[in-house]
């Protein structure tokens, strides 16, 4: 990466960002009778919010971005149980994946700031920061977790 042109970066990014999208697009199916995580639904919250967010970013309508970047940072946390069960799960790469959420924290906070500068160049690159975390988790833990809860993928 680090002989790649600025310009290329942001392609790669904005790459990086459409296969998220496109990934996160399919429809996982749960398997007959299976209930969906609490995960599920602060996923799809998380979703709606960032495509909120790139709707701001093209009207610049920074005070929007200002107001839905604090959603992404305090998401809803699914119930205490089952968090033990998908930490209990994931073993000693649970702590790899609270890593993820803690980034995708930090980075919010940042969009936030960047946000309420009026910052549009900030606010891009918090949200492709964003992004490519909620790629990089989903690269590393959604095939087993929902190999594992829903018994398919
Ligand atoms: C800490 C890890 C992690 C992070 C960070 C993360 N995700 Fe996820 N995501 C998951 C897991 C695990 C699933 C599978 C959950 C399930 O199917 O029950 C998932 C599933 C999804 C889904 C599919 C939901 C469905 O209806 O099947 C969407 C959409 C999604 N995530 C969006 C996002 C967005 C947008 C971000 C970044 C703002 C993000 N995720 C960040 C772990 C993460």
């Amino acid at each position: 990466m680090k002989y790649l042109s600025s310009a290329v970066m942001a392609a790669a990014l904005m790459m990086a960002g459409a296969a998220q999208a496109a990934d996160t697009q399919a429809p996982a199916k749960a398997g007959a009778g299976v209930k969906p995580l609490a995960l599920r639904k602060v996923m799809q919250g998380l979703d709606a919010d960032m495509q909120a967010i790139a709707g701001g970013i093209a009207r610049e309508d920074w005070p929007m971005i200002a107001k839905l970047a604090p959603r992404i940072a305090e998401h809803p946390q699914p119930p205490a149980a089952e968090q033990k069960r998908v930490l209990s799960f994931l073993g000693k790469d649970a702590e790899k994946f609270e890593h993820y959420d803690e980034q995708t924290h930090h980075a919010a906070e940042e969009l936030h700031e960047a946000a309420t500068r009026a910052d549009g160049k900030g606010v891009i690159a918090a949200y492709a920061t964003i992004q490519t975390l909620c790629l990089g988790c989903h690269q590393s833990f959604r095939k087993p977790i929902v190999t594992h809860f829903y018994g398919q993928r």
